[in-house]
């Protein structure tokens, strides 16, 4: 059996972590697939044992199809040991970093008909280079308000690797109960 990691991007980071997700999971022994959640058409559930969804945030709000999807697999997903993980740039601060304490992270966590077992917010990158005028001028505006990185010509990746290794570790234990 499998885990199935699912992950929605719009900048890659999001992918970058579950393909890490799934190599550190096969260190462990556990086998993993990584699937685009806009673009699966049918899943085959019975093929895994364990699901992951991972999400980023753009604008305040996680990808509509995030949504969509967990309420059209609500039952599935809620028959699985199952993970959720967040990425956005506001838990760059450590204190902004948890289910509770990440306002993306614990709304969803409290509309979602799906209870993961296991919950992690992971900070994102910051890549100025690579956004249209509009959303580098935003980002930078938020930057400058919230005390982060302005320069424009700069690319910061946030995202603690070894958080990520930890939440490995934990959905390798997670089983059925
Ligand atoms: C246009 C845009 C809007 C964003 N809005 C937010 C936001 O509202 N809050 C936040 O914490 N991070 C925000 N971010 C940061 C992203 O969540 C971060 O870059 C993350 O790594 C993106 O993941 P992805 O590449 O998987 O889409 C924004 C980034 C971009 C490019």
């Amino acid at each position: 059996m499998k885990t199935l990691i699912l992950f929605s991007t719009r900048d890659g980071q999001t992918r970058e972590i579950a393909h890490y997700l799934a190599s550190e999971l096969q260190e462990q022994g556990v086998d993993a697939d990584v699937m685009n959640l806009n673009r699966t058409q049918e899943i085959t559930w019975q093929a895994y044992d364990r699901v992951v969804i991972g999400a980023s945030i753009r604008y305040g709000h996680f990808h509509p199809a995030l949504d969509r999807f967990v309420k059209k697999h609500a039952a599935t997903l809620s028959s699985m040991p199952g993970a959720f993980y967040s990425v956005n740039l506001v838990a760059r601060k450590p204190e902004k970093r948890t289910p509770q304490t990440n306002s993306y992270t614990r709304k969803f966590l409290l509309n979602s008909p799906w209870q993961p077992q296991l919950c992690a917010v992971f900070a994102g990158a910051l890549r100025y280079p690579r956004y249209r005028w509009y959303d580098r001028f935003m980002i930078r505006l938020i930057m400058k308000m919230t005390g982060g990185e302005t320069d424009t010509r700069k690319e910061v990746v946030y995202t603690d690797w070894q958080q990520v290794t930890g939440f490995a570790r934990e959905i390798a234990q997670l089983n059925g109960n």
